[in-house]
């Protein structure tokens, strides 16, 4: 039975979206295409001004469509451009745990994560190690029903 999930698990390609800041995660994604940085391709950037932007329900959004992942990236502490930023994204984020734990969703299917616009090779890192989280916790229970 194991064997056989492992096997499914192998052959799922799960869909994951990254809310990105426009000032450093987006280009921190720029600088691993710039830089031909090999990473999983399985998933869809959104570009957002600012990470504190992407309210809880963007999140939510994503996981009705179909996500099996939502990674949310910004700049750094202290380096935010719109100063609080950040910190807001952080609050958010915390009450996006508690909404997919509502869902049924486990809260390994979310991250938040800080990225600038020099680490191109950690954008991929981090898309990697997601990729295979995801793939070890399966399709979301929202989007295979
Ligand atoms: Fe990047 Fe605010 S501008 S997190």
């Amino acid at each position: 039975m194991a064997d056989k999930k492992q096997s499914s698990n192998d052959k799922f390609i799960p869909k994951i979206v990254v809310f990105a800041c426009n000032w450093c995660s987006y280009a921190g994604a720029d600088s691993a295409g710039i830089n031909r940085i090999q990473y999983s391709p399985y998933f869809r950037i959104i570009r957002v001004m600012c990470s504190g932007r992407v309210h809880p329900n963007f999140v939510l959004k994503a996981f009705l469509d179909g996500a099996d992942g939502v990674i949310v990236s910004g700049c750094h502490f202290g380096d935010c451009h719109y100063i609080f930023g950040n910190y807001r994204a952080v609050d958010n984020f915390e009450k996006t745990k508690a909404l997919i734990h509502t869902l049924g969703l486990e809260e390994e299917r979310i991250r938040l994560e800080w990225i600038s616009a020099a680490e191109g090779v950690r954008f991929g890192q981090v898309i990697n190690e997601f990729v295979d989280q995801i793939k070890k916790l399966g399709r979301s229970p929202i989007a295979e029903n």
